[in-house]
Formats: structure tokens, sequence, C-alpha cells
């Protein structure tokens, strides 16, 4: 509905006005579309939800970096990352047009930086040709190159009501256990042209973080997810540990790691708190 649409919008801006005020430097939007289908239609949209909210963002926030998350899940009806085959399985290559499509309409609203997150092999090779050939040639590609299966996703899905419909995510997040693959795995995407890349979960990924940067040259994120943020709130609401003091050390535990920048929910509480502590020692 456009009314409900405008107010988040709205609501949207407000939260991006504080944050852009407190210091953060970008934001990275995720869509809800109003309807879902096998192909995730909605996700090209002009009119979409990440769409509006850019062309709203760039228009009212220009210093604002708009990051702009490039997936199906939240588009499909079935909630995976990709097309299905007739058997169940996510095709790999017919799903590459479908993530560029999304992401050339995420650089036509305006988007800064897209940031593929499905993890299908050869994408970021795919997507910087169609932007390039369209002339977006400096909307920059922020890779998700080492997204490993986890458990911490939950509330992510649960608000975006993209949890898979049957089966998992497993043929194309990567397995936990393997540590090798994510150093590969980033310097794949960097050779196909990423300008940035991003390691998902953090907390639980520290060592990958670390290695990562060991090995490549362009700036590292690191994705502090929905379910590591939501313990620390959890906890706290329980009076089990002071929230503002886990939410520092868990930023830093990232930062030492490795991290030139974080994603994180936490971001505008964490700038907030960081301004106030270098004024106070001034
Ligand atoms: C995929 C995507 C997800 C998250 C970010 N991008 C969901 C998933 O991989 O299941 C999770 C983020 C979070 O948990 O905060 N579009």
């Amino acid at each position: 509905m456009p009314g409900v649409c405008q107010t988040s919008v709205d609501e949207m801006l407000r939260d991006a006005e504080r944050a852009l005020a407190a210091g953060v430097g970008g934001v990275l939007l995720f869509g809800i579309p109003e309807f879902k289908d096998a192909t995730g239609s909605s996700a090209w949209d002009e009119n979409g939800p990440v769409q509006q909210g850019v062309r709203a963002l760039k228009r009212e926030l220009p210093d604002l970096a708009v990051i702009t998350d490039v997936c199906m899940c939240e588009y499909t009806d079935h909630g995976h990352c990709g097309l299905l085959t007739a058997d169940g399985d996510v095709d790999n290559d017919a799903t590459l047009e479908l993530l560029s499509r999304e992401a050339l309409s995420h650089a036509e609203a305006g988007a800064d930086i897209v940031a593929p997150s499905d993890m299908m092999d050869g994408r970021v090779a795919h997507m910087r040709t169609v932007l390039d050939a369209a002339g977006r040639t400096s909307t920059a590609i922020l890779s998700y190159a080492a997204k490993y299966s986890s458990a911490f996703y939950g509330p992510f899905r649960e608000a975006a009501e993209s949890a898979p419909a049957f089966g998992d995510r497993c043929s194309y997040q990567m397995d936990p256990a393997n540590s090798r693959e994510a150093v590969r795995e980033v310097t794949l995407d960097v050779e196909e042209g990423a300008d940035m890349v991003m390691v998902k979960p953090a907390g639980p990924c520290l060592d990958v973080i670390a290695s990562v940067r060991r090995e490549v040259g362009v700036p590292l994120a690191a994705y502090q997810v929905s379910g590591e943020f939501a313990m620390i709130h959890a906890a706290a609401e329980r009076g089990w540990l002071d929230p503002e003091r886990a939410m520092m050390e868990s930023l830093l535990g990232i930062h030492r790691a490795g991290a030139d920048i974080i994603v994180t929910y936490f971001a505008t509480a964490a700038a907030e708190r960081l301004k106030m502590e270098s004024s106070g020692n001034r």
C-alpha cells in the first residue's frame, strides 16, 4: 500500500538522519516486497521498497553512502536465494541474470554500492559487466564474499519472512567448519571485480576476518548479524549483562580482527557513544 510505504520511508529517513548525525558513514537497505513469486520479480520493480528508499535517501541525505542488499530470498515465494530448477535445486546461472537486473535497478535508483549476498558463483563478474554496459561504472560492488551458513540469521529471516519454505541454504552458503574456502571465495570475488568484500557473520568468524585481511588488499567489511545483536539485547533484558559495554566489546573484537567496515544494527548507538566518549575526553 502506498500509504504504508510512505510511512516507512519517512521512518527510515528519520533513522538515517540520526545515523548520519552520529557519524555513521552509510546504510544498508533490504526490501520486503508487497508480493512474492517464484522468480522474485519484485526485486527489480523500480517502485519497489529498496528503489523508493534509495531515491528518498539520496534526495534527502546525499552525504550518506547507500548500500543495497542484492539477493532473491526476500522476493521469492519459496524463500531461496535464486531460481529453482524442476528438481528444486537453485539454478546458479539462470539466477545471475536476475541478480544483475536487481542490482542495475538499485543503481538506477541511485545506490552508491550494491552488495550481492546470494553466494551464486560468478555473480560479481556478471553484475560488473551488466552495470558497466548500462553506464553505471561508478556503482561499487561490495561482495558478501565469505558468507557462512549460520543459526545467527534467525531474527532477520523472521523479520524478512524469508526462511526457505523447504530445505536450507547449505548448497550455496559456506560450511562453518571450512576456513580455507573463505580465502578462496574472497580472492575469486576480487578477481571478478569486487571493490570491497564482506565476511558474515562476524563474531563467530573472527579468525576468517583475520585471515582474509592478510590475503586481500581491498577494504574488508564484516557483518554483525541479527542473532549476534539479538543475543546481547536478550541477555541485557534479563539483567545478565551491561548492553552498552557488551556492544562496544563485540564491535572492538571485530575491528581488532581486521575489519575496516562493520555492518551492525548497533551502528547509530555505537557511533553516538564513540562521539560522546571523544568529546568527554577533550
Ligand atoms: C540475504 C541476507 C540475509 C542476511 C543478510 N542478507 C539472510 C540470510 O542469509 O539468510 C542476514 C542478516 C542478519 O541476520 O542480520 N538476503
